[in-house]
């Protein structure tokens, strides 16, 4: 990877030592230290990265830095990654996690980049507010742009999530236990994000996007796995065998995430 000129981030003093023993000295790594805060979409506890298995401490930049140095490497900068779908009202919680990484960044002589992850575009229900780029960039200015050295990010599901759509066949409707469900020809295998995350989508009838809801479904995928459901009790219009739905957004944590559990075999992608 060095040699293709990846800059790798590391979180772990057995990292350094692998690493250093690998690439030619004076390769370049970046440090990831733990934000010290839990946010991230709803109460998911999947969703928040602080206080978890990721990072070192702040504690720790400095034996950190040694074992790079006596490793070979040169740390050029610091790394954290919050959360998942972050929302507004973790604003203070996001601030609190800058400064830490400014502090920590300040002991790095060799600092060329604050790096601040991932963590935006959390809107999967009308009700959510998420983090405000204006709110998000505000507090890189105040605590990170005094710094003087690039700030990098990671916005994956903020760029991709919204660009897929994965689309189903409805092939059951059916009453059951007092609830209507709709059954389609696909599972969580083939985009994993909601089961596993446990992420609201949207279920939009292609041919009548916007009728009136008239009923509320529990959508079930066709794997053998209880939690292999794409949505419960959402309102649609009336839904009919053969019908076309629209599941979204499809394009992060989903393809890269499949699994031919089932022997279902995988979608055809369409890149339009
Ligand atoms: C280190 C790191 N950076 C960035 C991301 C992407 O974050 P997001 O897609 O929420 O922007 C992740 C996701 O897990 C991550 O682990």
């Amino acid at each position: 990877m060095a040699s293709a000129g990846v800059h790798c981030t590391l979180d772990s003093f057995s990292a350094l030592r692998r690493y250093g023993a690998l690439v030619p000295a004076g390769t370049p790594v970046g440090l990831r230290f733990n934000p010290g805060v839990r946010v991230g979409y709803g109460s998911n506890t999947r969703a928040s990265y602080g206080n978890a298995k990721f990072g070192f401490e702040l504690e720790e930049c400095r034996q950190a830095l040694l074992v790079a140095e006596s490793a070979g490497l040169v740390v050029d900068s610091a790394h954290t990654h919050i959360g998942w779908g972050l929302q507004q009202d973790a604003a203070g919680a996001i601030e609190q996690a800058f400064v830490r990484l400014a502090e920590v960044a300040q002991q790095i002589p060799q600092l060329s980049a604050v790096n601040i992850g991932g963590g935006l575009g959390g809107r999967f229900h009308a009700a959510d507010r998420p983090l405000d780029l204006s709110t998000w960039s505000e507090l890189i200015r105040r605590h990170l742009a005094p710094l003087g050295v690039t700030v990098a990010c990671e916005p994956g599901t903020f760029v991709a999530a919204p660009a897929g759509v994965l689309l189903v066949e409805v092939n059951t409707v059916e009453e059951r236990r007092g609830k209507r469900w709709i059954g389609v020809d696909a599972g969580y295998a083939i985009n994993p994000c909601p089961a596993l995350y446990g992420i609201p989508i949207e279920v939009v009838p292609v041919r009548q996007p916007l009728a009136k809801p008239v009923n509320a479904y529990h959508v079930a995928g066709h794997i053998n796995e209880s939690y292999d459901i794409w949505a419960s009790d959402y309102p649609l219009p009336s839904i009919h065998e053969g019908d076309v739905l629209a599941l979204l957004p499809a394009g992060a944590y989903g393809a890269s995430m499949a699994s031919d559990h089932c022997l279902r075999g995988q979608v055809q992608e369409v890149l339009v």
